[in-house]
């Protein structure tokens, strides 16, 4: 099974300081070309948060325009720069029936791995929250099948980066959420947005990352005084489970009139040759 996952796209109105760097409709709209493209294709397309800048009507109706292309294999999620009501409103024709009432956290029951997007954003704030409401919905629905394997996306990740203004206002209650996590192994991964850069760790034997946002990046940067954000290219991810693990692969999204590449195919095929005549792959 192949997951994609695009997050952060922060579609906004024109100007504002952000525009600076990007134009996040532009850019949007080349990830999706770009993920329209590949082959294989993903079966589904994860979204995880800040998918709107400020959660207007306006702001949604751009980005269902240039989501069109990919919105029958979309699963979103609200993160802080979303409105909840909007959201839900917005995407009522892609997410599923089994939609919680008090947060837009739902499951997806009909592919190998069981896709679990968790809401912990807050209305009107940009912290998070993982709240004793949630902590029983996840607890219930992990509980409904805990031996399959799972994976669960959310916009705020429940770890300290060491981006020090972006863990400042970030998940309150992080401890209850990685507990959760930690006492439901079948959790093989658990994915989130919000940090703008693709960052890893594990929970228990659970792997945890971040999405690189398809607007702008934040800078690498982990002095604790300082923040930037940057023109780092567009990006997304893709998880692959092969029955046993998952594998996280970052792709960069770049203008493609300024990418220039040098065709393998040739040597792709004389190393598929030599492995299917067993020669070993000696040094000229
Ligand atoms: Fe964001
Ligand atoms: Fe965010």
């Amino acid at each position: 099974m192949l997951i994609a996952q695009i997050s952060d796209c922060h579609i906004r109105d024109q100007g504002g300081w952000f525009a600076r760097l990007v134009d996040t409709t532009e850019t949007l709209r080349r990830v999706v070309d770009h993920l329209v493209g590949l082959d294989p294709a993903p079966d589904v397309i994860l979204a995880t948060g800040d998918l709107t800048d400020d959660g207007t009507a306006s702001q949604y109706a751009t980005l269902l325009d240039v989501l069109a292309p990919i919105a029958d294999r979309l699963l979103p999620i609200p993160g802080n720069h979303d409105e909840c009501p909007l959201f839900r409103g917005a995407f009522a024709d892609v997410l599923p029936g089994n939609l919680a009432d008090d947060h837009c956290s739902y499951v997806v029951e009909d592919h190998p791995v069981r896709l679990v997007g968790l809401d912990n954003s807050i209305p009107g704030r940009h912290d998070g929250r993982f709240d004793p409401v949630r902590e029983r919905w996840l607890d219930d629905v992990l509980a409904a099948d805990p031996d399959r394997p799972t994976l669960v996306f959310t916009h705020f990740p429940p770890f300290e980066t060491g981006l020090r203004f972006m863990d400042d206002a970030g998940l309150l209650d992080s401890d209850r959420l990685r507990a959760v996590i930690e006492r439901n192994p079948q959790v093989r991964l658990l994915v989130t947005g919000h940090l703008h850069r693709p960052i890893h760790t594990a929970i228990g034997s659970t792997l945890v990352s971040t999405c690189p946002s398809t607007g702008n990046q934040i800078r690498l940067d982990l002095h604790p005084e300082r923040g930037a954000a940057v023109d780092e290219p567009p990006a997304y991810q893709l998880h692959r489970w092969d029955g046993e693990r998952f594998v996280t692969h970052t792709g960069m999204v770049r203008d493609p009139a300024s990418v220039q590449t040098v065709s393998l195919d040739g040597f792709v095929a004389e190393i598929r040759r030599r492995l299917e005549a067993g020669e070993p792959f000696a040094k000229e």
